[in-house]
């Protein structure tokens, strides 16, 4: 696999889609600094995402999505996994295009579903608390789709495939950009 990246890399997707683990695979064949931003916006409110939906609200979490982009426009040599609703706002889809290339790794409902079908996977998943989560993925997957798909600049289906080859398709498309 080859050196590192001219760009920054932002990876979106739907929850469950495999952003964090091909993020860190990306980021240790790259060398190049893997940030969740989930992960960070938790740090910075020393609150989980669970709680910051819970005591703030979601309207307070995705204005904390969009401080955080803007604080990274300078960022280099970054893998940037991102919360799945980030593409909800057009404004994010503006400074995650500015931070780097957008990766969208797509995977089918099913994937999704079973990804997603543990209790501990739900559990800081506020958006998925729900008796009928399976209802609320689907509902959540085809309100957001198009959304995702045309944020994107480049798609990789991950369904069904596995981590190493995900990341490697990623990486040949870029050393061929
Ligand atoms: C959300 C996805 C979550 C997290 C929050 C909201 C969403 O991130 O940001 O629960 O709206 O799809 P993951 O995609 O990492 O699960």
């Amino acid at each position: 696999m080859g050196g590192q990246m001219d760009k920054n890399i932002v990876l979106i997707g739907f929850m469950g889609s495999g952003k964090t683990t091909i993020g860190r695979s990306l980021s240790q064949a790259l060398g190049m600094a893997f940030i969740d931003m989930d992960h960070e916006i938790e740090k910075q409110e020393d609150k989980t995402i669970k709680d910051i939906f819970q005591l703030d609200g979601e309207k307070y979490f995705r204005n904390l999505e969009t401080e955080f982009l803007k604080i990274r426009m300078d960022d280099k040599n970054i893998i940037l996994s991102t919360g799945g609703g980030v593409i909800l706002k057009e404004e994010n889809r503006e400074l995650l295009s500015r931070i780097g290339t957008i990766v969208l790794l797509h995977a089918e409902i099913e994937h999704i579903v079973n990804n997603i079908r543990d209790d501990e996977a739900r559990k800081n998943r506020p958006l998925l608390h729900e008796e009928d989560y399976i209802g609320k993925i689907k509902r959540l997957y085809n309100e957001r789709e198009e959304r995702y798909l045309n944020s994107a600049d480049l798609i990789v289906k991950t369904s069904g495939r596995d981590v190493v080859d995900i990341a490697e398709e990623i990486i040949s498309n870029f050393e061929l950009a």
